[in-house]
């Protein structure tokens, strides 16, 4: 869309999150609220968008997405109210001629396609400025639109101010604003703090632009997009509408979720085509399936590239740093951390293997261990191609086994194993034959001893 800034208003004060995180790094699907937020914005190729954040979140604001490459800050030192806010954007826009779109970045659902018609709803009505309305289920705190007998919006009350009748209104202000550029800034300098709570509100905005004889446009959103989150509630409920449309977008790629309201996906969770994933999976941040692999109940993925036709699960914990290769096997009760599997190798039960790198075909008996850590710093293991390492093996690190060696069961393996080698580490077995016999014959005596 072309003529077109955004403002994103992060500076608040988020005390209804009872947090000492500041409220728009609160992550979705993994990602902060505010993440989400840039992204949706930048779906809209704006000229110029500005973040405007309080002084908790300067240091967070560089290593957002948008922190560089095009996201200028501006600083509101003390959270004054959401007048207050855009107007610290005014040295970045002043010149700005365009539309002026301001949004809140505690409310990170909305579509940029929304968006796109929230200005032109303006555009069309050529009106000052238009505003995104919506009817949710429980109006609660949100501030309401009052509109005029002929249907022209006449003011935004917002809820600490509304009579029990305004309170009743059921369309409500979803917060986000299209303004013409030109006139942003004066009718800014307008905006009074007189009422309740001592904020700058920007929802006096239309009232001002009724009294100058005009009228703000309306666009109304679906619920859904705009629930702000202001509580731990809210962030649960836009979990849940996030996760519904990153389960529905895997679908749409090609992937099976066989119950798809257990799967817990991330906002950079990238599926392939074919990929299966069982009930009561979770994916973290940073995990690419490739096609035709399957993750089965249960396991929990974080940080990790799962390539094609591997199989995970169940109950496996792939951790970051990982990378399973082609065909390989992950089996239950595996934990893989900072580790390369590559292609076609087996760790099918009851191990960890961490900061190691596991050869092309290799077997991993159940419970190998790798004792990666000293106390004082983590060791690798390497382990290579078509090795073969017998259960209950622990592999001190760092350690090397060759490619096609063999390690007996129960070992712990200190020192490296040539490739092709026989390595057993463990107590020699000794017998004694007949002793347990005898052993027997000398308790049904009555005997004490053995
Ligand atoms: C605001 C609206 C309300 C609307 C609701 C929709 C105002 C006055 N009220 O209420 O009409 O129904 O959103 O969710 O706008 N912020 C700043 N600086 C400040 C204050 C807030 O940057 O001084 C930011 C916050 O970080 C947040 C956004 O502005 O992202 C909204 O602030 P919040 O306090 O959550 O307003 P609500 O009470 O939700
Ligand atoms: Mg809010």
């Amino acid at each position: 869309m072309s003529g077109l800034a955004c403002v994103v208003l992060a500076a608040g004060k988020g005390t209804r999150m009872r947090s000492a995180q500041p409220k728009v790094l609160h992550p979705l699907a993994g990602r902060p609220m505010v993440e989400h937020v840039l992204a949706n914005v930048r779906a809209l190729a704006p000229e110029r968008t500005v973040l405007v954040i309080g002084p908790e979140l300067e240091a967070a604001a560089s290593g957002l997405e948008g922190g560089d490459g095009g996201v200028a800050c501006a600083m509101q030192r003390e959270p004054l109210g959401t007048a207050h806010a855009v107007a610290q954007t005014r040295p970045l826009l002043e010149d700005y001629g365009g539309d002026v779109i301001v949004v809140y970045a505690d409310t990170p659902l909305v579509r940029a396609e929304t968006l796109g018609r929230l200005v032109r709803a303006r555009r069309e009505g050529e009106a000052a400025a238009a505003v995104l309305g919506f009817r949710p289920e429980d109006p609660a705190e949100y501030g309401r639109l009052i509109l005029s007998p002929d249907g022209t919006l006449a003011r935004i009350v917002e809820h600490a101010e509304a009579s029990a009748d305004q309170r009743a209104v059921t369309l409500c202000n979803a917060g986000m604003m299209a303004i013409d550029g030109r006139r942003l800034f004066p009718l800014l300098d307008a905006i009074g703090n007189g009422n309740a709570k001592g904020e700058y509100y920007l929802t006096d905005l239309p009232a001002i632009v009724a009294a100058e004889g005009g009228a703000c446009a309306v666009a109304e959103a679906p619920a859904e997009e705009v629930m702000g989150i202001n509580d731990r509630a809210q962030l649960a409920a836009a979990e849940r509408v996030v996760q519904n449309r990153l389960r529905r977008a895997a679908m749409e790629g090609g992937t099976t979720l066989i119950d798809p309201a257990t799967v817990w996906l991330s906002a950079d969770t990238r599926l392939g085509c074919d990929v299966t994933i069982g009930p009561n999976v979770a994916i973290g941040p940073g995990v690419v399936v490739e096609d035709g692999a399957e993750i089965r109940p249960f396991s929990h993925l974080e940080g990790v590239r799962v390539r094609r036709n591997a199989i995970i699960g169940p109950f496996a914990r792939l951790r970051p740093g990982s990378d399973i290769g082609e065909g390989a096997r992950v089996g239950n009760f595996v934990e893989v951390k900072n580790s390369a599997v590559d292609r076609g190798a087996k760790i099918n039960h009851l191990s960890y293997v961490g900061d190691a790198g596991v050869g092309a075909g290799a077997n991993l008996g159940a419970g190998t261990i790798t004792c990666n850590y000293d106390g004082y710093r983590k060791s690798r293991t390497e382990i290579g191609a078509g090795a073969f390492i017998g259960s209950n093996t622990a592999l001190v690190a760092p350690v090397t086994v060759g490619p096609g060696a063999v390690v007996g069961a129960g070992s712990v393996i200190t020192e490296d194993v040539e490739a092709d080698a026989i390595a057993v580490a463990r107590g020699e077995q000794r017998q004694r034959e007949g002793a347990a016999a005898r052993r027997r014959e000398r308790r049904r005596d009555g005997g004490t001893k053995d």
